[in-house]
C-alpha cells in the first residue's frame, strides 16, 4: 500500500491564466481547515517558513508566509509551530546538510504534536537524489514540492491538510510565469521583484540551470505593475531579481515588442514615480554592457553598487569554469566601471577549490582582488554537486590545500574591503534605515546606495526613511555615524 501522493507527472498545460484566481479558491478552501483546526487546539495555529539561500528563495518564502498568514496560521520563528516549511538551497553541499539536520530535529517536535505538518520545497527538491532520500528517509515530512510550481502552494496546502499521506509535487521545467499572488514582504519598505528566472550559463559547477531550469523573463509591462503596486504598498527600494539580468529579454522574439534590454529596463522602472532606489542582482561580466553603465550613471536613482561574481582570477580556470571572460576582460570592466563610475561600491563571489586549481591559480585570484580593490567579496570553499560537468573532473583539489588556499585569499579580501569602506570615513551619505539595531536600542541600522551598513542614534520611528547621515568612524564593514 502506498502512503504516498506523487504527483509527479502533473499535467503542466493545466496551468492557464486564470491560475491566481484558481489559487485565491484555494486560499479560502485551506481557511475552513485552518479554522477547523483552531477550533480543535483552541488556539491560532502557527506556522514558520525557514529560508536558505538566496534573494530569490527569499522573496519565494515572502510568497508561502503570504498564504500561510492568509489562510490563518500565525507567523512564529519556531520550529515547534503547527506547520513547518523549509525552502531550501542546493547551490553548496554544507546548505542541503543543514536542512537535512534542521528536518532530523523537527521529527521530535512532529512527535508531541500530531497536528503538526513539515513541508520542504525550493531548488534541493528539484534533485532527485535529495527527493528519494526524504521519502526513504525522513518519512514523517508531509508535503514536498519544487521551485516551478511554488505558485501552487495555497492548493498543495489543502491536499497536505486534507490528507495523511507524503504528498510530492515535482515539476523537471516549466515554461509558465505566475507572479499575480499575495506576498507577505519581510520589510514593508523595501522589496525584492523577479525580472526573469532560470539560467542558460551553465558554469560548471553550478547547479542552479539544472534545478531552476532555462532562462524566463517576465514582461516589462507586469515588472513596473508590479513596482508601482509595491510603491503605493510603502516601498521606497526595489531589487530586481534575477540569476543572470543582463541577458534579460533574450528569451523573447526578435519582433516582440517586450523584448528591451536589461537597461532600458531598468530606466523605465526608475521612472516609477515614488521609488527611491532602485538595485539589481545578478549581472554576469562576460554580457555587461556600456548602456548599462550609462544608464546607471545618469539615473541617481540606481544604488552605486555592482555585484559583479569573479569565481576566479585564472583565465584557464575561467575556461574550465564555462565563464566565457578571461582575467583581463574582467581588470577591463573593473576599470572601466571605477572610471565611469567612481563613487559605485564592486563587490563579487570567488570560489576557492575548483577542480584542477593550484596556488598559483589562487596567486591570479588574488592579484585581481588586489587590483581590483573590492568592496567585499563572499569567498566559498568549492562544493561538488552531482550533476554538473565539473563534479566528473579527474583533479579534485586535496582538502588541506584548498583551506590554505582559502585562508591566504581571505586575508587579501578583508584587508582590501576594508581600504575601500575606509576612504568613505567623514563623508556623508544618504542611509534607508532598516531595524532598530540588535545589540543597543538607542541606535538603528540603515544601508547606504552602495550596500555598507550604517550605525547611528535613532529610534524605531526612523525605519523605512532615507535619511542623510555623517560616516563619522569605519570599522571594517559597517561605519557607525550620526544624522546631519
Ligand atoms: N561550490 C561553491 N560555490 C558555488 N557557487 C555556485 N556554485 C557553487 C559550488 N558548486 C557560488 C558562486 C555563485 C554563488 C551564488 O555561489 O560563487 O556566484
Ligand atoms: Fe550558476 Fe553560472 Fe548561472 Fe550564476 S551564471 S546561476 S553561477 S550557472
Amino acid at each position: 500500500m502506498s502512503k504516498e501522493i506523487n504527483i509527479l507527472n502533473s499535467n503542466r498545460s493545466e496551468v492557464s491564466d486564470n491560475e491566481s484566481l484558481k489559487q485565491l479558491e484555494f486560499i479560502e478552501k485551506a481557511k475552513v481547515y485552518v479554522s477547523d483546526l483552531e477550533k480543535e487546539l483552541g488556539r491560532k495555529p502557527t506556522a514558520c517558513v525557514v529560508t536558505f539561500g538566496c534573494q530569490m528563495n527569499a522573496r519565494d518564502s515572502e510568497k508561502l508566509l503570504a498564504i500561510l498568514k492568509l489562510v490563518g496560521y500565525e507567523e512564529t520563528e519556531s520550529e515547534k509551530a503547527d506547520f513547518v516549511i523549509y525552502n531550501t538551497c542546493t547551490v553548496r553541499d554544507n546548505a542541503d546538510q543543514r536542512v537535512l539536520g534542521r528536518l532530523g530535529a523537527c521529527s521530535n517536535h512532529k512527535k508531541k504534536n500530531p497536528h503538526m505538518k513539515i513541508a520542504i520545497c525550493g531548488c534541493m527538491m528539484q534533485e532527485q537524489s535529495a527527493v528519494e532520500k526524504i521519502q526513504k528517509s525522513y518519512r514523517f515530512v508531509d508535503l514536498i514540492f519544487g521551485t516551478h510550481n511554488i505558485y501552487k502552494f495555497a492548493e498543495l496546502l489543502c491536499t497536505c491538510l486534507e490528507s495523511d499521506r507524503m504528498i510530492i509535487d515535482i515539476w523537471k521545467e516549466t515554461d509558465k510565469i505566475v507572479e499575480d499572488l499575495p506576498v507577505l514582504r519581510k520589510y514593508p519598505f523595501k522589496s525584492g521583484v523577479n525580472i526573469m528566472f532560470g539560467c542558460n550559463n551553465f558554469c560548471t559547477y553550478c547547479i542552479v540551470p539544472y534545478v531552476r531550469g532555462r532562462e524566463r523573463s517576465r514582461s516589462p509591462k507586469d515588472i513596473i505593475r508590479e513596482c508601482e503596486k509595491l510603491v503605493a504598498d510603502g516601498v521606497k527600494e526595489v531589487m530586481l531579481l534575477g540569476q543572470n539580468v543582463n541577458s534579460y529579454s533574450n528569451d523573447f522574439a526578435d519582433n516582440d515588442p517586450n523584448k528591451i534590454t536589461f537597461p532600458q529596463l531598468l530606466e523605465e522602472v526608475c521612472k516609477v514615480e515614488g521609488l527611491e532606489r532602485v538595485r539589481f542582482m545578478t549581472p554576469h561580466p562576460k554580457d555587461f554592457s556600456d548602456e548599462l553603465l550609462d544608464v546607471i550613471g545618469r539615473n541617481p536613482k540606481i544604488a552605486r553598487h555592482i555585484h559583479l561574481p569573479l569565481q576566479s582570477g585564472s583565465t584557464e580556470i575561467l575556461r574550465r569554469m564555462n565563464r566565457k571572460y578571461t582575467k583581463d576582460q574582467y581588470l577591463e570592466l573593473v576599470d572601466k566601471i571605477r572610471n565611469k563610475l567612481p563613487d559605485v561600491a564592486i563587490t563579487t563571489d570567488i570560489i576557492v577549490g575548483f577542480p584542477g586549481e593550484t596556488p598559483a591559480d589562487v596567486d591570479e585570484t588574488i592579484d585581481v582582488v588586489k587590483k581590483a580593490q573590492f568592496d567585499n567579496a563572499f569567498t566559498f570553499i568549492y562544493s561538488k554537486r552531482t550533476g554538473t560537468p565539473a563534479a566528473g573532473f579527474a583533479d579534485q583539489v586535496p582538502e588541506k590545500e584548498v583551506k590554505e588556499n582559502f585562508d591566504r585569499l581571505l586575508k587579501v579580501v578583508q584587508e582590501t574591503a576594508r581600504v575601500q569602506s575606509e576612504k568613505m570615513t567623514g563623508m556623508s551619505a544618504d542611509v534607508l534605515v532598516e531595524s532598530v539595531n540588535d545589540q543597543d536600542a538607542s541606535l538603528v541600522t540603515g544601508r547606504m546606495s552602495n550596500n555598507t551598513l550604517v550605525h547611528f542614534p535613532g529610534d524605531e520611528s526612523l525605519i523605512g526613511e532615507i535619511v542623510k547621515v555623517k560616516l563619522s568612524e569605519c570599522h571594517g564593514f559597517y561605519f557607525s555615524g550620526e544624522r546631519v
